[in-house]
């Protein structure tokens, strides 16, 4: 995929919070609303959505780089990622979420497809949250919420640039019928 969006994956492992950088994500469903994320079998995230079979999908803004990577460089195992954000719970109540976020979603595990390396868990959005300063004419506003970008294999973060036309409309200039 290219570019991938970058997310934080929370989970709850033994009643503590985790996050781990997460850009192999994508929906999966329209109704109910699923989204699907691989990841790896050995890291400590995959405990807290197996004991809970919940987890929680963070947008970082490009402000909190430094942050997020670091959440993808250690393991829940060796320190307290947690410490880093103010965290929350929804809904779910063991999805943890980062306040600081501009968009963070909750989801219900619903399948887990086991893979070689990786699990791949597909989740119904239970609730999804952000706030009023993200909005524009009540829509997420990309140029608020300011999302970040990656690219392998460069391992590259990148901010979004400007606005390139509007979908199911600008394509209309080339119909004939
Ligand atoms: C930019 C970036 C993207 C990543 N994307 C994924 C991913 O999509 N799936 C995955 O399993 N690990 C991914 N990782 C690795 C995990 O975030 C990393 O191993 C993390 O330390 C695991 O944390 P945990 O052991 O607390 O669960 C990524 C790391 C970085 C830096």
């Amino acid at each position: 995929m290219y570019p991938m969006p970058v997310t934080l994956l929370g989970t709850l492992v033994d009643g503590k919070p985790d996050f781990m950088v997460l850009g192999w994500i994508t929906r999966v469903n329209a109704n109910p609303p699923t989204v699907g994320c691989g990841v790896g079998r050995h890291h400590h995230s995959v405990r807290g959505i197996e004991e809970n079979q919940t987890f929680s999908i963070n947008f970082p803004s490009a402000e909190m780089v430094a942050k997020t990577d670091y959440c993808g460089l250690v393991s829940g195992k060796d320190a307290d990622k947690a410490a880093l954000f103010d965290v929350y719970f929804g809904e779910l109540g063991t999805a943890p979420m980062i306040s600081e976020c501009p968009l963070s979603i909750e989801c219900q595990l619903q399948i887990t497809v086991e893979n070689p390396t990786n699990n791949f868990y597909i989740g119904e959005i239970i609730a999804s949250y952000t706030e009023e300063k993200y909005l524009t004419d009540r829509k997420l506003d990309i140029k608020k919420v300011n999302p970040l970008l990656l690219t392998m294999p460069d391992n590259r973060y990148w901010r979004v640039g400007d606005c390139a036309g509007d979908a199911w409309s600008i394509g209309k200039t080339l119909k004939t019928k």
